[in-house]
């Protein structure tokens, strides 16, 4: 027997709920409103004020291509084309990282580093992905300088479209790690979410991380884990003023060698907990 269309919003979102519960989605309830929401034009508290508005076929069809695609994995911020960081709604697609909440950390971090700084904070994002960081900072502390680097083109566009439509003011350079700003030193904080995921642990990962954000964003070289901390600590101690900061994020159980590596170029260095008790961010600073 087959099922009956929904006939409201309110419908609709129960079904999608069950759906997504079916295909072991991460988190069916939120999915489910994100994306009814997206379907219908609306955003989630005008979804859950028009529970009982009547839907049209053309509503039903597009949330079903919607939870089709989460139903296969794809994430959730690629199907609604938006994710947000820091309170600001970023463009994200294929191509490039979904910026994650505990990245979130490091900024509060930057911004409490940058209030102590003169104008203007010459502050460098290194792998700025979709721009999240360097955007972030352009507008939370006024004045600033803000350079943001990424090897990826596809991903420097929208990086570009995000300040645009965010009114942040940013450099971007399409270069290859922080080597290729060194002509633009030197700078007050270096930042960075560099990819910290060694590609052996490619198979542990949520399927949704696995098949559809780009490699480029989330491996390190194989079998150099500590590849990226061994480059950004070097640039902090080449790029950095006296006192300046570099901040890293870190993935698990990446603090006790990032603290080793930044002591050994001279570096002070200490670790920060995210909300999850999490070693996340490596600070160091050069003397
Ligand atoms: C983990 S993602 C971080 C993206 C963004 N900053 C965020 O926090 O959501 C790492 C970024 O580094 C970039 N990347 C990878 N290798 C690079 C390289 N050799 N030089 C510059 N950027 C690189 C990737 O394209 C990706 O955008």
């Amino acid at each position: 027997m087959t099922q009956e269309a929904p006939r409201t919003a309110g419908e609709m979102l129960a079904r999608a709920r069950e759906f997504l519960l079916r295909k072991g989605t991460a988190e069916p309830r939120l999915e489910a409103e994100l994306l009814i929401a997206h379907a219908l034009g609306l955003n989630r508290l005008q979804l859950f004020l028009r529970l009982d508005q009547p839907v049209v076929e053309a509503e039903v069809a597009r949330a079903r291509d919607l939870l089709v695609r989460r139903g296969k994995h794809e994430p959730v911020a690629y199907i609604t084309g938006t994710r947000e960081f820091y309170g600001r709604s970023f463009r994200v697609g294929a191509g490039v990282l979904v910026p994650r909440p505990e990245t979130e950390l490091l900024v509060d971090l930057a911004r409490e580093r940058a209030k102590v700084l003169a104008s203007p904070a010459r502050i460098v994002d290194i792998g700025t992905g979709s721009g999240c960081i360097a955007i972030t900072m352009a507008l939370e502390v006024a004045g600033s300088s803000v350079t943001a680097v990424d090897i990826s083109a596809q991903a420097l566009e929208l990086a570009r479209a995000n300040a645009a439509a965010l009114g942040a003011s940013v450099e971007f350079v399409e270069g290859n790690g922080p080597e290729s700003i060194a002509a633009r030193a030197p700078f007050d904080l270096l930042l960075s979410n560099p990819p910290y995921i060694a590609p052996e642990e490619r198979a542990s990962l949520a399927p949704d991380v696995r098949e559809h954000e780009p490699a480029l964003a989330l491996f390190t070289p194989p079998g150099d884990p500590d590849h990226w901390l061994r480059r950004l600590c070097a640039a902090a101690r080449a790029c950095l003023v006296p006192n300046g900061t570099l901040l890293v994020e870190l993935g698990h159980r990446q603090s006790e060698r990032a603290l080793e590596i930044a002591r050994e170029q001279g570096l002070e260095a200490r670790t920060h907990k995210d909300f999850g008790g999490i070693e996340r961010v490596l600070e160091a600073r050069a003397s």
